[in-house]
């Protein structure tokens, strides 16, 4: 099936089955945002609390806060935001639609990747085994022709991108790559204009004095704000950290792919607070501990892959994307960022207030330096859900759709199933229920075939089933269904929680990263 194919699927599986509905649907949806359903809000807290524990259970010098999301307005003047945090966009006049600039561009970019894909792939399937990819690629003549231009416009771009950017220049090459809207198919494109992505509301009464407050783009000035009141009042030596899960707000121009990109979204985000000059050892530190993090949940290392990026933005001096294989390519889905001193120190000059450290081993006082990771938890709902969702061709040439989630961040752990519903099997189940429901989120079902059950059970990850039938009652053992292997095994009620809970438990996941 056509990646393309795939993620319309799995939209429409994320809407059926309650993981995530467009936001005020009746009255036909807001564009790019999205509300979670009894599912998705399930698999979303497992996610927190998996990033969550990793970060403050497992390392006793990283703790978490809860910052508002109102902050006072000159914190945005003073990281950057209010006069750099933009998107050159660009208007067709005959559509009257607006792009961002860089996006159209780096699509464009993406159509001749997706040319040599597909020279590649047609000489794939004409010469068989014999088929050297690598020779191919570095002396047939159309590919070679592709991907000349290719390197070409992306060098350009990236010059362009580096020079503020450069808004003509940008403007340029969309002329001449004729590029066209994709609505009206014409190239009448008006100058590229600088546009700002932070949403502003007022705080206070309209009338006189109202101040002008903005919603939050990003976590991360919470926690630089509070640096001080968490080292003096958690008594915190550097190196140390602050982790902060909460909402962000980014009026996004080209807001697209689902969930992929939204306006409002919510991101995981930890400062860790270090020595000048040891920075680049803890990036290096943490671009591990993260991508181990990401590689845990099993689906495979070749889904993932750094990519360092070449730009640096005025206060970094290094970065690294995690990006993971979504069903339209690799993408970003977690930011490692060495920050230096800038953040802190901006709050310093425009706040008046000193944000040092006296280091006790050095007898010195400094401006920590800061290693950000940076997540976002809708991309990596995503990118988790794309992984998992699979069809499958059952032996009796029936269709299953399975969604093979890890087990520790599945919505539902185990589905409770009598048989049929009556001779005290549905008490039997229930009075199991009853039990297991301490331990691990049980769902109970009794309607329709057994068959049924675990199909929709499948359809939304359930890693276990268990079906309570006559022979129960007599020697109080259950038949346990595997999700993955379909496997059914018996045994007995009193070795449920042993069997599952472990399995299930975001601990047993936490303790593959030690
Ligand atoms: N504090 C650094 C920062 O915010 P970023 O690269 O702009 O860095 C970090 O964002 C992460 O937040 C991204 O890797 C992505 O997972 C998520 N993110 C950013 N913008 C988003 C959006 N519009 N919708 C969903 N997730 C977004």
């Amino acid at each position: 099936m056509a990646q393309e194919d795939v993620f319309k699927k799995l939209v429409s599986h994320c809407k059926e089955y309650g993981f995530v509905f467009p936001s005020s649907e009746i009255y036909d949806g807001l564009g790019a945002v999205y509300d979670y359903g009894q599912m998705g809000v399930e698999l979303k807290n497992n996610i927190k609390q998996y990033w969550w524990q990793s970060m403050v259970l497992l390392h006793e010098n990283i703790v978490g806060i809860d910052s508002a999301i109102f902050m006072h307005p000159t914190i945005w003047k003073a990281s950057g935001h209010v006069d750099a945090f933009n998107d050159p966009l660009i208007d067709n006049r005959d559509s009257k639609k607006r792009y961002r600039a860089d996006v159209l561009i780096e699509d464009q970019i993406a159509k001749y990747d997706e040319k040599i894909n597909k020279e590649v792939a047609k000489a794939a399937k004409k010469y068989g085994e014999a088929f050297n990819e690598a020779e191919f690629r570095s002396t047939n003549a159309r590919v070679l022709e592709h991907q000349a231009k290719r390197d070409a416009l992306h060098e350009r771009y990236a010059q362009a991108m580096n020079a503020g950017p450069d808004l003509n220049e940008l403007r340029q090459i969309i002329l001449d790559e004729e590029i066209v809207c994709p609505i009206s198919g014409t190239k009448n494109w008006t100058e590229v204009r600088q546009f700002n992505l932070m949403f502003t509301t007022e705080m206070g009464s309209t009338a006189d004095g109202a101040m002008k407050v903005y919603l939050r783009p990003e976590t991360a000035q919470g926690i630089f704000v509070n640096y001080l009141n968490v080292q003096k009042t958690g008594r915190m030596k550097i190196p140390f950290g602050i982790a902060q899960i909460g909402k962000a707000f980014r009026n996004e121009i080209v807001a697209r792919q689902f969930i992929f990109r939204m306006r409002e979204f919510e991101q995981m985000e930890m400062q860790f607070f270090v020595k000048p000059g040891t920075e680049l050892e803890w990036f290096k530190k943490w671009k591990e501990t993260r991508l181990k993090w990401h590689k845990a949940l099993g689906f495979g290392d070749d889904h993932y892959r750094y990519h360092d990026h070449e730009k640096l933005a005025h206060y970094a001096n290094a970065a690294t994307d995690i990006e993971f294989l979504m069903p339209f390519g690799f993408k970003e889905v977690e930011g490692i960022h060495s920050r230096t001193n800038f953040d802190l120190s901006q709050h310093e000059k425009f706040s008046g207030k000193s944000i040092k450290y006296f280091d006790p081993e050095i007898n010195e006082s400094y401006t920590p330096y800061v290693i950000e990771t940076s997540i976002g938890v809708d991309r990596m709902f995503l990118s988790i859900m794309s992984a998992a969702y699979c069809e499958e061709t059952l032996e009796n040439g029936e269709t299953r759709v399975v969604l093979k989630l890890p087990a520790a961040l599945a919505p539902v752990k185990l589905a409770v199933m009598p048989l049929v519903k009556k001779d005290g099997l549905p008490e039997k189940a229930r009075e199991i229920m009853n039990d297991l429901k301490f331990h691990f989120h049980c769902q109970y079902d009794e309607k329709d075939s057994i068959g049924k059950r675990y199909r929709r059970q499948d359809a939304i990850g359930t890693p276990y089933c268990i079906t309570i039938d006559h022979q129960t009652l007599e020697d109080n053992c259950v038949t346990l269904r595997n999700r993955d292997t379909m496997k059914q095994e018996r045994v007995a009620i009193s070795e449920l929680n042993n069997i599952i809970a472990d399995k299930v438990s975001i601990t047993s996941l936490l303790k593959t990263l030690q």
